[in-house]
């Protein structure tokens, strides 16, 4: 798979969205792990997962347990596998999410993610989400400490605007390594996110990139220069939303999400996908 960089480290320029396999709706535990294992087969060297990535209240971690569990079983080499996981999200087990950047907080959980994956430092750690309670440059301190503890190898934010990105390179000392915004034909907001991490070359991972869990099977039917793209090249509509993502910058990488081992094979052929200038341009 061609490769990209986020920070000082390669990946497969498709990665593996976790979160299918662990909120509302997901698979049962083999169906997610052959998922997982088609992916690492496929040359996807990128996971993105969080600690909220659960449903009840008792199993904070789920998606992180899991990946940890599918990286032990893969038969190849996982040790070029990036994890890349977050903090600042909570699930109070009613269906809703919180948010939550308290310093000594956002310290206690990434603690808690290094445990359940199992190393000695995690890949990359993001800050999920601004908690409107808690001033930014706090939130984005404690992933400094982190950093400096050398408990993260790098560090990512999350859902964050132009100034917050500038704010959290500054804090980082230049070691802001990844944003991860929602982006997708149907979500185009964060393409001035996405223009600021090209000219910085900071990684910028589209998050929901072919719309969302329960939309991205319609991708075809709601967008119809990707349904023509897609036709004239014999892949489907989800291919090319991602090989037109993946050509707007080389710092892009898109972290399609699976609950099933034919969605990300077919997500991770988008990386060998080259569509023309003329193509590119109907796809705007
Ligand atoms: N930072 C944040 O705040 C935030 C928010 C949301 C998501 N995320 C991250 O971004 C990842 C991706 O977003 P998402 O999962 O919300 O939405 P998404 O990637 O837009 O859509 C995921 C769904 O797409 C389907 N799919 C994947 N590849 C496909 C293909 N080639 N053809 C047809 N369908 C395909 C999958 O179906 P099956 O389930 O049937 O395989 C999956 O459920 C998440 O998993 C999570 O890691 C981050």
């Amino acid at each position: 798979m061609e490769q990209r960089r986020i920070g000082n480290v390669q990946v497969g320029a498709i990665g593996l969205g976790g979160m299918p396999m662990s909120i509302e709706g997901r698979p049962d535990t083999d169906r997610s792990i052959a998922t997982i294992h088609a992916a690492l087969d496929a040359g996807v060297t990128l996971i993105d997962t969080a600690d909220a990535y659960h449903v009840d209240a008792d199993e904070v971690g789920h998606n992180e347990t899991l990946i940890a569990q599918a990286l032990a079983s893969w038969g190849g080499d996982a040790s070029g596998v990036l994890v890349a996981t977050k903090g600042g999200h909570q699930r109070p087990g009613d269906g809703s999410w919180t948010v939550n950047g308290d310093p000594a907080y956002l310290k206690r959980a990434a603690d808690a993610s290094l445990k359940r994956l199992g190393v000695d430092a995690i890949g990359l750690y993001q800050f999920h989400r601004p908690d409107p309670k808690v001033p930014y440059a706090d939130s984005v301190g404690a992933i400094a400490e982190l950093l400096d503890a050398g408990k993260i190898r790098m560090a990512g934010i999350s859902n964050a605007n132009p100034d917050q990105i500038r704010q959290a390179q500054e804090i980082l000392g230049g070691r802001l390594a990844s944003v991860q915004n929602q982006y997708s034909p149907a979500f185009r907001s964060s393409e001035p996110e996405l223009r600021l991490c090209d000219e910085l070359g900071i990684a910028f991972l589209p998050y929901s990139p072919l719309g969302g869990i329960s939309r991205a099977g319609e991708l075809g039917d709601r967008f119809a220069p990707f349904a023509e793209v897609a036709r004239a090249h014999g892949v489907s509509p989800q291919q090319v939303a991602l090989a037109w993502m993946l050509a707007k910058s080389p710092h892009v990488v898109p972290i399609p999400g699976a609950s099933r081992p034919e969605s990300i094979r077919d997500s991770a052929q988008a990386a060998e996908l080259t569509l023309t200038d003329a193509h590119l341009a109907s796809l705007g």
